[in-house]
């Protein structure tokens, strides 16, 4: 009697597991068929996000995306949808960005991520303007490590459509000095970026995650973003496991691991080790401004 109890237990269990994962799969999946599904207010739809990853561009924006879909609140829009940053894109309207979002169930959190929000002046306001409440996540690394990851793309892009590229060393030296105008190095000047954002949210609107500590030990700082989302705390150090082929962290849920794609953690461009080091001289300063904005420090370079 008593084991049969406790088989049925079990088989509750299991059948709870699996549907919550099948309910998870199928809505990421995209639109329900129309038949069969309830067509109130507690329907699957597509809603504006709760909350959005605005930056650093090559911070580590994918992998704190990819990692807050292990909760089971959570939803992402798997694109980068670049809503606020494209005059085209904006000019489609809000009914747009919607349909650019996954389709998610009352109380679960949808979470775009565009790093390219960051850096781009017009976006504070307009992202305001959507919701006032909408909550903020910003990954930021050393930026002279964020400069050299930003210039490995826009190589690897160019080396991909064989097209002509400069030596990071000749686009970030004028004249033996740092060059202020090199586009790279002004996206690690957060503190500019960040005071852009701080005209028009709250400090504790915008949480600040450690993309550096992100990469040596994920989970803390998925514990400190479930935290802000005041998601309830799901994520576990279970669904992360060290790669060694990969040399990062990757996921694991339900029985499926999953690691960042080859652009995610490649090799770095090379750099002098003594223009390495005028690099993080010149970022000293405005770390510090940086720090000071936020109320933390970092070690970076
Ligand atoms: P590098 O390629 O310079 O190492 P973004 O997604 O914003 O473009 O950021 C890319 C960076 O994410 C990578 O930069 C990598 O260091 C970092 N990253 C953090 N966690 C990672 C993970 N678990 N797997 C792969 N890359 C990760």
């Amino acid at each position: 009697m008593l084991w049969t109890l406790l088989l049925a237990l079990l088989a509750l269990l299991l059948l709870h597991t699996q549907l919550s994962v099948c309910f998870k799969e199928l809505r990421s999946r995209g639109p329900r068929p129309s038949v069969g599904w309830p067509s109130s207010s507690n329907a699957s739809k597509q809603r504006l996000p709760g909350a959005i990853i605005i930056g650093v561009r090559k911070g580590g924006t994918r992998a704190l995306l990819e990692m807050l879909n292990l909760h089971p609140d959570v939803e992402v829009a798997k694109a980068e949808v670049h809503y606020f940053n494209v005059e085209e894109h904006y000019r489609r309207g809000l009914a747009w960005y919607r349909t650019q979002m996954p389709f998610t169930l009352p109380g679960q959190l949808t979470v775009e991520k565009t790093p390219g929000y960051f850096a781009a002046p017009q976006v504070p306001a307009r992202v305001r303007a959507m919701n006032p409440a909408v909550r903020l996540l910003l990954i930021v690394r050393d930026p002279a490590q964020r400069l050299i990851s930003d210039y490995t793309q826009v190589l690897h892009n160019r080396l991909t459509r064989r097209k002509p590229y400069q030596p990071l060393e000749e686009l970030l030296l004028h004249e033996g000095s740092i060059d202020p105008g090199y586009r790279a190095l002004q996206r690690s000047l957060y503190h500019q970026h960040l005071a852009r954002w701080l005209e028009v949210f709250p400090r504790e609107q915008i949480h600040v995650v450690d993309g550096d500590a992100l990469i040596r030990d994920p989970f803390p700082e998925l514990r400190e973003a479930e935290r802000f989302l005041e998601l309830p705390p799901r994520i576990t150090p279970d669904n992360f496991y060290y790669n060694t082929t990969k040399g990062f962290y990757c996921l694991l849920s339900a029985g499926h691991d999953k690691c960042l794609d080859q652009s995610k953690g490649r090799p770095h461009a090379p750099l002098s080790t003594r223009t390495f080091w005028k690099l993080c001289r010149y970022f000293r300063e405005p770390n510090k401004m940086f720090f000071s904005m936020v109320g933390r420090s970092f070690s970076w370079c």
